[in-house]
């Protein structure tokens, strides 16, 4: 990229760039879990997790001593809960390991949990002003589109160009603003459909302005059909002590730690099926009642549609990871999203 488009780039940025909390602190733990709540999820979703983390966790230490029920409550609904346990996971290395301190090369910060390169050239050159240059998704996206790339986005030869025409194009000594100039470009202007190319600033050099293809750059996969799943989930109530039944789930994996009402895959009717999948994987007897609700609900592959019926235990039964809980304490436990909405729905109902 030539000079005179990273400086339109920056004079853009100084002039727009937009109000968010984690910028211009001074403070490298708070764009390190900003960047980390950024992965996944949009920014207007991450602002309100970004400063309820930051009151109850205001430091690397503080995180480090939290217990990890108490971080998961408050990833909460932002989903891909690994990230917030290699979040905990980091801190207790850093003060452990660095005196508290977030390294400051791409080479140190790749070394933790949770931290890729795109994380660490974003921590490197935000936090501490290194010359790291970073590509995430929209940073793709504007390049893409700036040099008309048409090799199929996450192919080795497609990461090659980024990296390479990010290293190339960094205006030396000015990272922080440059790789935040193109992530609010992509955000804003650049958008993956009706981009507002007459506002771009570097409209001039855009090769896929010219061509009038911006909406085939960058080039993507075909999408596989995602698989759509019916499960059925059993509400197993104690009504006389106001209790349910959760489960944890293994620490491993999807939504891995977090609580759950016992639940399986069902073929065909889900009420007739449930208390078989119930037996056959948790080893219990139950009773199906009632119909609670029906909830569905999209992981990145795959679809589920859950029914939930109040239930009974035939005969009493007792594992290392269940708890019978309290109607009115299913918040202290952490859920995923089709949990959480029966939860709530239980607490609603006249169970
Ligand atoms: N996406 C990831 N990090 C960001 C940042 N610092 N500013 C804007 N968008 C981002």
């Amino acid at each position: 990229m030539s000079d005179s488009i990273a400086s339109y780039l920056l004079t853009w940025y100084h002039q727009n760039k937009r109000i968010l909390p984690w910028r211009d602190l001074g403070n490298p733990y708070a764009v390190w879990v900003s960047e980390i709540m950024l992965q996944q999820t949009r920014v207007d979703t991450v602002i309100a997790y970004f400063e309820r983390w930051m009151d109850k966790f205001p430091t690397i230490e503080s995180l480090a001593d939290a217990g990890e029920q108490d971080v998961l409550n408050l990833w909460e609904g932002l989903g891909y809960y690994s990230r917030a346990r290699n979040l905990h996971h980091a801190a207790k290395i850093l003060v452990d390991e660095y005196d508290a301190q977030i390294p400051e090369d791409v080479k140190d910060l790749i070394k933790l949990p949770g931290i890729g390169p795109y994380t660490a050239a974003a921590i490197s050159s935000m936090a501490f002003g290194h010359d790291a240059a970073a590509v995430d998704g929209n940073i793709r996206r504007v390049y893409a589109r700036i040099f008309d790339i048409d090799i199929i986005l996450g192919t080795k030869e497609a990461e090659k160009i980024f990296w390479d025409l990010a290293e190339k194009h960094l205006p030396k000594g000015e990272a922080c603003d440059y790789n935040q100039a193109l992530m609010d470009l992509g955000a804003t202007i650049c958008t993956p459909r009706n981009p507002c190319c007459e506002d771009c600033p570097i409209n001039e050099f855009c090769k896929s302005y010219t061509l009038g293809n911006q909406e085939m750059r960058p080039v993507r996969k075909k999408k596989k059909q995602v698989s759509h799943h019916i499960h059925a989930a059993a509400v197993i109530v104690d009504a006389e002590r106001g209790k349910v039944l959760l489960a944890q789930r293994p620490k491993k994996g999807l939504l891995g730690g977090m609580w759950e009402f016992l639940n399986g895959r069902v073929e065909g009717n889900p009420a007739e099926g449930l208390a078989g999948v119930i037996r056959e994987g948790y080893q219990v007897q139950i009773h199906v009642g009632n119909p609670l609700c029906i909830i569905d609900h999209a992981y990145t592959h795959f679809k589920i549609t859950e029914h939930a019926y109040v239930c009974t235990m035939l005969k009493s039964s007792q594992k290392e990871n269940w708890r019978w809980v309290d109607l009115k304490e299913l918040e202290d436990y952490p859920m995923g999203k089709i949990d959480r909405e029966i939860a709530k729905r239980l607490q609603q109902s006249d169970v």
